[in-house]
């Protein structure tokens, strides 16, 4: 298994499919448009990660730095692949690039009832932060 960069015109289809199936866990809306995540990686092309095995898409995550902050979005491990240390590792690939670039902290968001990733994350040393999510739609 290998950790690398996410190529646009060779991963994005595979990637879609990965998120789709990745049950609850994962809304893909608007955001994930092609034209969408292509203009995403323009900001961050280093961010978003793919774990690799013999050439097969298991695992991805994208993340985006404003400079201040790091959005962690759209984890996910094929199933078939789960609690083999996958997720953890592109975790911590993405916790190192952030470090590199001079990130303090990370947020992201998970669903309410998503216990699995609940889970995980906390095993990753996240904790639950006593904050509203406010959010508005533009267009
Ligand atoms: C969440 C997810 C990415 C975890 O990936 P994974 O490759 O199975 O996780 P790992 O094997 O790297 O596990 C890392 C740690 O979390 C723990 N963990 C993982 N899944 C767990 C679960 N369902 N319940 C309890 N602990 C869990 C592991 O035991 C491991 O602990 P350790 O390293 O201390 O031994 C995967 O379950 C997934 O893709 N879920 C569907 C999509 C999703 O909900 N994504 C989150 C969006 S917010």
């Amino acid at each position: 298994m290998q950790i690398r960069t996410f190529e646009f015109e060779c991963d994005l289809e595979t990637v879609l499919d990965l998120w789709a199936k990745s049950e609850q866990g994962i809304h893909l809306g608007r955001s994930d448009e092609p034209q969408e995540i292509l203009k995403k990686i323009k900001r961050d092309p280093d961010l978003f990660l793919i774990a690799e095995d013999e050439g097969s898409i298991i695992g991805a995550v994208m993340g985006g730095f404003d400079g201040r902050r790091e959005k962690i979005y759209h984890l996910a491990v094929d199933s078939r692949y789960r609690k083999k240390g996958i997720g953890r590792a592109l975790m911590e690939e993405l916790e190192q690039r952030l470090r590199s670039k001079g990130c303090l902290k990370y947020y992201l968001l998970v669903k309410e009832g998503n216990q699995e990733a609940m889970a995980f994350y906390k095993r990753m040393g996240c904790s639950v932060m006593d904050l509203y999510i406010l959010g508005k739609e533009l267009v």
